[in-house]
């Protein structure tokens, strides 16, 4: 069965250009992002890899770790990082898992024949720290994602983990949230010192908590 949102993702152990991988073990206590691209050698996935290499560090610095994974072999993906390195101007300094056998990718849902034949698709998964399905999407393989928009949803998830906010379309770092539902009227002064606006009654927001 597929994944789901808020199920705990399933374990592995899988060679990587950075050594043996021990997934759950891997994560440890902080967020991790797992995203597999169709093939290497391949032009949209060579502008992906190189985009989140770019990123890595703003991932780091908000404790994700960056795991990519595709079914060709470990060796190929240290060959194609050169061509990355050199072609998008980066260092790719996080693990690919060279998942031949498709052990991680059948695992994960990630092969959809009818879409691409025996290639995984490009997943996304986030996880949090209790190791549970925090988001997951799927692009085909003629589309590359915007990892700008899986930090920011990162940005929000780990805002939203802490506080008792939601954010809104569009939402970016620093602007207003929403006062979840599930907060009383009575509890928001407390709760939300920084003040609080009622468009609705079920629609209130705040400024960002943790700013
Ligand atoms: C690409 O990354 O460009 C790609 C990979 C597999 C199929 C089609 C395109």
């Amino acid at each position: 069965m597929a994944l789901r949102l808020g199920d705990i993702v399933p374990d592995f152990t899988a060679e990587s250009t950075q050594g043996t991988i021990r997934f759950h073990e891997w994560i440890g206590n902080g967020w991790a992002i797992l995203f597999s691209h169709p093939k290497d050698f391949t032009p949209v996935c060579t502008t992906e890899l190189g985009a989140v290499a770019k990123l890595q560090e703003k991932f780091s610095q908000r404790g994700v770790k960056i795991l990519a994974l595709s079914v060709d072999s470990t060796n190929d993906h240290k060959k194609w990082i050169n061509d990355i390195n050199e072609t998008q101007n980066c260092v790719v300094d996080y693990p690919i898992v060279g998942d031949v056998d498709k052990k991680v990718a059948t695992l994960y849902d990630m092969i959809h024949p009818n879409a691409l034949d025996n290639l995984t698709v490009r997943s996304v998964f986030i996880i949090g720290p209790d190791k549970k399905l925090k988001l997951t999407l799927t692009y085909p393989a003629s589309t590359g994602r915007n990892f700008d928009e899986i930090l920011r949803v990162v940005e929000s998830l780990q805002l939203t983990a802490k506080y008792s906010v939601a954010t809104p379309a569009d939402w970016k770092p620093g602007q207003d949230c929403i006062i979840s539902p599930s907060v009383p009227d009575a509890d928001v002064p407390a709760k939300f010192p920084k003040g609080s606006r009622t468009i609705k009654p079920y629609l209130r927001t705040t400024p960002q908590p943790n700013l």
